[in-house]
């Protein structure tokens, strides 16, 4: 989520540094089983997958938001969804917050970053429950917006628009919903 650099870059430099005894796992833009083949030929011990699995049927994503990331192609890093959670960038698909407060490119207003730090030790600390009602209650128009994203037993409210619809750069290429079961058997080289 808050890398910047691709993942194989990484790798290499992260292997070449590390003693080989050390296991190293892979994560970020991995989406088939080519992609943990290319992991796996490049060093790393292992792959990790966010976005697959994500768009699987036992994930607790509202399906309305799986729905969007079906269709998704691109995605926005930003602290946009940052309320209660201090300084921790996050990628996620465009919406009507993203749209509204991210400029084509750069950052969100410094006014409202500066507002949501001001606020996050307060929102850090509501219960789990109150903080979905009160992220269930924000608004695309109003730049305070809290890190809990649409999932299915929530109120949803305006979350699709004004919540975090977290993905990895892997959306792009994944166009259906599976049942974990069968994904964890494809992706096994
Ligand atoms: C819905 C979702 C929630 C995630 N939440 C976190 C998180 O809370 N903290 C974190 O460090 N990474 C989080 N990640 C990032 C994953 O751990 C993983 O690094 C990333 O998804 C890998 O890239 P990929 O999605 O292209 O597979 C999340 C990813 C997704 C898709």
């Amino acid at each position: 989520m808050r890398g910047t650099v691709p993942a194989l870059e990484l790798l290499e430099r992260t292997r070449s540094t590390l003693p080989t005894e050390l296991p190293v796992l892979l994560a970020g833009d991995i989406a088939d089983e080519g992609d943990v083949q290319t992991a796996l030929e490049a060093g790393a011990d292992a792959a990790v997958l966010g976005t697959r699995f994500l768009l699987s049927e036992e994930s607790r994503a509202h399906p309305r938001y799986k729905q969007t990331a079906l269709v998704a192609e691109e995605t926005v890093l930003t602290e946009l969804f940052g309320l209660g959670w201090p300084a921790a960038p996050h990628r996620v698909l465009p919406n009507a917050a993203t749209r509204r407060w991210l400029p084509s490119e750069g950052r969100e207003p410094a006014w409202a970053l500066a507002a949501q730090r001001t606020l996050t030790p307060l929102a850090g600390r509501l219960p789990e429950r109150l903080a979905r009602r009160f992220a269930a209650a924000q608004r695309p128009a109003l730049p305070l917006l809290s890190p809990s994203p649409p999932v299915d037993d929530a109120p949803l409210g305006c979350l699709l628009e004004a919540g975090p619809l977290y993905a990895g750069q892997s959306v792009a290429r994944i166009g259906d919903v599976r049942p974990a079961s069968a994904l964890v058997a494809e992706l096994t080289p």
